[in-house]
C-alpha cells in the first residue's frame, strides 16, 4: 500500500525528512564527545589529553576583550543601546573586512560581506540557494558538514580522492561534471594548502563547467605573512565569477565560543534556475540571511572588528604562532618513531599515518583506552581517510607535550 501523509493507520501524520536515514547516527564530533565522556566516567581520577575536535584554549586577545566589554556597556546605556541590526552584519566590520582583504591583494565590496555565527552555520545554509538537482563535488577526506548538509537535501555527492599521491590535494577531473564543488584550503582534516597554480586550475575547471566553488577559508590565517600560499580564493584571477568564500573568527581570534564568521558572495556571480532566469548569487543570500537570520550580536561584531585592527592581527597571530609550536611538538616524537604525517605547517591540524597499520577507530580505542588522548580518526572524514588519524595543536604546550610523551614512551613499548 502506498502511503501517504494524508492518513497513516487512520492518524493524520507528518513525514519527516527522509534523507536523514541516510546520514550516520550522529555527527562525528558528538560521537567522539560521547566516547570520551563514557571514558572519564570509568576513569575519573585519569586526566584526558584533548587533540580532538579543533577547539581554541587560549583566551581572546586583549584587544578583543577591551572591545567587547566597551560594546557591553554601550548595550546599557539608553543613548548607545542596540536592538536588532543589519542581518548582513554592521558596516564597520565590513570595513574591517574590506581592509584586512586588502592586505593580501583582494578587493572586496562591502555588499559582498555578509556576517554570520561561523563558517560551519553558513557552510549549511548556504545549500539553500542551490538546486537539490545540483551534483556536488567534495574531496574525501572532507570535514563531515559539508557531506552531511548536501545528504539532508537528498543531493547527489561525487568523491574526489585524497591520497598521499597527490599530497591530499585533488585537482580537477574533466570528465567529472560537477555543479557545486566545496575545497578547504589549508585544509581540515589534513592540514594540505593549494598553491596558486592549482586554485587557478581549480578557477578555469568551475568556469568551463558552469560550477561554484564553496571555498573554506577558515585556516587561511595560518599561511604566515610573505608565504605565497593563496590566502583566499579571490586572489585568483576570474574567482569572483565561480566562488563563494566562507571565514570565520573560530581559528583566527579564537572565536570557538564567541561565534562570528564572513561569507563573501561576489556582486557580478550569476548562475540560472532551472528555468533560464538568470540570478544573482549575493542578492540571493541577501533575500536568505533577512529572512532567516537576525545578525550576529552586536557586541560580538565590535570583538571581531577588534580582531582585525592592526593590534588585534598581532595578537592573534601570537595566539596562532603558539598552535603551530604545538604542531612541532606534536611532529617531533612522531619523526623519531618514524611515523608519517602531513599538515602542520600552515595548519594547526597533523595528518598522520596510524602506526602497524591500524585502522582509525582502532588506533582512536588504543589512544583514549591506553594513554588517555584523544584524536579524530580519519575514517571519519572519508573513505580516503581511513588508517589515519587526526591530532590538533589546539591545546595547552604542557598538554600537548604531555600527550605526546605518553604517545611516544607507550608506542615505542608496543
Ligand atoms: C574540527 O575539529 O574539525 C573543527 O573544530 C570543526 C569545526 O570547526 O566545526
Amino acid at each position: 500500500m502506498k502511503l501517504t501523509n494524508l492518513f497513516y493507520g487512520g492518524i493524520h501524520v507528518a513525514f519527516v525528512n527522509e534523507n536523514y536515514e541516510k546520514l550516520q547516527d550522529s555527527y562525528l564530533f558528538a560521537n567522539i564527545a560521547q566516547k570520551v565522556a563514557a571514558f572519564q566516567k570509568e576513569h575519573p581520577d585519569q586526566k584526558i589529553i584533548r587533540m580532538g575536535i579543533g577547539d581554541v584554549t587560549l583566551p581572546l586577545a586583549p584587544v578583543v576583550v577591551d572591545a567587547l566589554a566597551k560594546a557591553v556597556a554601550e548595550m546599557g546605556h539608553k543613548e548607545t543601546f542596540r536592538g536588532y541590526g543589519p542581518e548582513q552584519g554592521y558596516d564597520f566590520l565590513h570595513q574591517a573586512l574590506v581592509r584586512y582583504y586588502a592586505s593580501f591583494g583582494v578587493t572586496l565590496d562591502t555588499r559582498e560581506i555578509f556576517i554570520s555565527d561561523g563558517a560551519k552555520s553558513d557552510c549549511g545554509n548556504i545549500t539553500d540557494i542551490f538546486s537539490d538537482a545540483n551534483t556536488i563535488l567534495l574531496p574525501d577526506p572532507v570535514y563531515p558538514v559539508y557531506y552531511d548538509t548536501n545528504v539532508m537535501r537528498g543531493r547527489k555527492v561525487l568523491f574526489m580522492k585524497g591520497s598521499p599521491e597527490n599530497d591530499f590535494l585533488p585537482m580537477p577531473d574533466d570528465a567529472v561534471q560537477a555543479d557545486v564543488i566545496y575545497l578547504c584550503s589549508p585544509n581540515n582534516p589534513t592540514g594540505a594548502a593549494y598553491s596558486r597554480e592549482q586554485l587557478e586550475q581549480w578557477v578555469a575547471y568551475a568556469k568551463r563547467k558552469g560550477a561554484v566553488i564553496l571555498y573554506d577559508a577558515a585556516y587561511e590565517a595560518f599561511i604566515d605573512e610573505g608565504d605565497p600560499t593563496p590566502r583566499s580564493i579571490f586572489t585568483i584571477e576570474g574567482a569572483k565569477d565561480c566562488a563563494i568564500e566562507l571565514c570565520s573568527f573560530s581559528k583566527t581570534a579564537g572565536f570557538t565560543g564567541t561565534r562570528c564568521g564572513y561569507t563573501v558572495v561576489p556582486l557580478g556571480l550569476k548562475r540560472k534556475s532551472k528555468d533560464g532566469t538568470e540570478m544573482s548569487l549575493n542578492k540571493m543570500w541577501l533575500r536568505r540571511q533577512t529572512t532567516k537570520f537576525n545578525g550576529v550580536p552586536y557586541i560580538v561584531q565590535r570583538g571581531a572588528e577588534a580582531a582585525l585592527s592592526p593590534e588585534g592581527i598581532r595578537q592573534c597571530r601570537d595566539n596562532l604562532r603558539y598552535y603551530k609550536e604545538n604542531c612541532r611538538i606534536i611532529g617531533e616524537p612522531l619523526d623519531s618513531l618514524g611515523i608519517k604525517y602531513y599538515g602542520g605547517k600552515r595548519s594547526p591540524y597533523i595528518w598522520m599515518q596510524c602506526p602497524d597499520g591500524m585502522k582509525s577507530w582502532e588506533f582512536f580505542d588504543v589512544l583514549l583506552n591506553r594513554f588517555a588522548i584523544v584524536g579524530t580518526p580519519g575514517s571519519g572524514f572519508g573513505t580516503m581517510g581511513e588508517g589515519y588519524f587526526r591530532l590538533t595543536g589546539f591545546g595547552t604546550h604542557e598538554d600537548t607535550i604531555e600527550g605526546m610523551k605518553r604517545l611516544k614512551e607507550g608506542l615505542a613499548k608496543e
